[in-house]
């Protein structure tokens, strides 16, 4: 009796020691680990399969993504040159396009270059940047392209725009921008074209049907799948 408890103790004492060693931080054993690890390669791992050692790629050269177009000038002054002359702005100068502009100016450009557009934004008041135009700086001479070009690539002290707005918006801004160029020359107020179809340039991804170019074309026989549906027969009643 006397050396079965002495067992047990001894025992016990044993499994402690034993399950005391365990350090927390690491893996436990695995027991059958079936599907416990995913066999697909890691978005960020290492692996010396590929090229240069690691999982995540850049895309292929002249990938487009959904939603975003290329912009074809360069970050250099021939392109910028070209770009203050050639390029227009595609967005209907809507009382719509207006107002969005306006909003966004006033979140991104006013701090530097003020309420008017005349480059005494707070942070010029403060002394905290210098250097900021008027937008009616006659040797500038801005252009909707110039600045749709200056927002997209930045330039010296100001930074770009291009990953916090879309095309659209900066089109956008580019008519209030030049609104305001218009006010501080004096110029009478242009005047808002009516809302049309084209107000938009590229469609959002909610508003892409995917199964737009599939198939047949007559909705009326579209039964969501973009297959012709008249020949099968497999029409699905509802
Ligand atoms: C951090 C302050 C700052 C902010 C914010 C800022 N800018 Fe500028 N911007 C500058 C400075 C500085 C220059 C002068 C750059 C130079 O010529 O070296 C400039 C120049 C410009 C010019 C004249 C470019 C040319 O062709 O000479 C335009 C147009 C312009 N900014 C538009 C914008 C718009 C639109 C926004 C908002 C999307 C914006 N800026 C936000 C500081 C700023």
């Amino acid at each position: 009796m006397r050396s079965l408890f002495h067992k047990t103790i001894a025992l016990f004492l044993v499994s402690f020691a034993v399950i005391s060693c365990q350090d927390k931080g690491d893996p436990n054993y695995q027991y059958m680990p079936d599907m416990y690890e995913s066999v697909g390669y890691e978005t960020y791992g290492e692996y010396d399969v590929f090229e240069n050692g690691q999982e995540a790629k850049l895309p292929v050269e002249g990938t487009v993504a959904r939603g975003w177009m290329p912009y074809e000038y360069q970050n250099n002054t021939m392109d910028a040159q070209e770009a203050k002359v050639k390029l227009t702005n595609p967005m209907l100068y809507t009382e719509d396009n207006y107002n969005n502009g306006k909003q966004l100016y006033t979140i991104y450009c006013a701090v530097c270059h003020g309420d008017k557009g005349d480059g005494k934004g707070i942070l010029v008041e403060r002394e905290k940047i210098l250097g900021v135009p008027s937008y009616d700086d006659a040797g500038r001479a801005i252009t909707e392209g110039s600045v749709y070009h200056v927002m997209y690539y930045g330039l010296n002290n100001m930074g770009s725009y291009a990953s916090q707005t879309t095309i659209e918006e900066r089109w956008q801004i580019a008519h209030y921008v030049m609104s305001l160029k218009d006010k501080l020359e004096g110029k009478p107020e242009k005047e808002f074209v009516k809302e049309s179809a084209k107000t938009k340039l590229l469609p959002s991804r909610a508003d892409v049907d995917l199964y737009e170019d599939a198939g047949d074309k007559d909705s009326s026989k579209d039964n969501g799948t973009g297959l012709d549906t008249s020949d099968n027969q497999t029409e699905i009643q509802e």
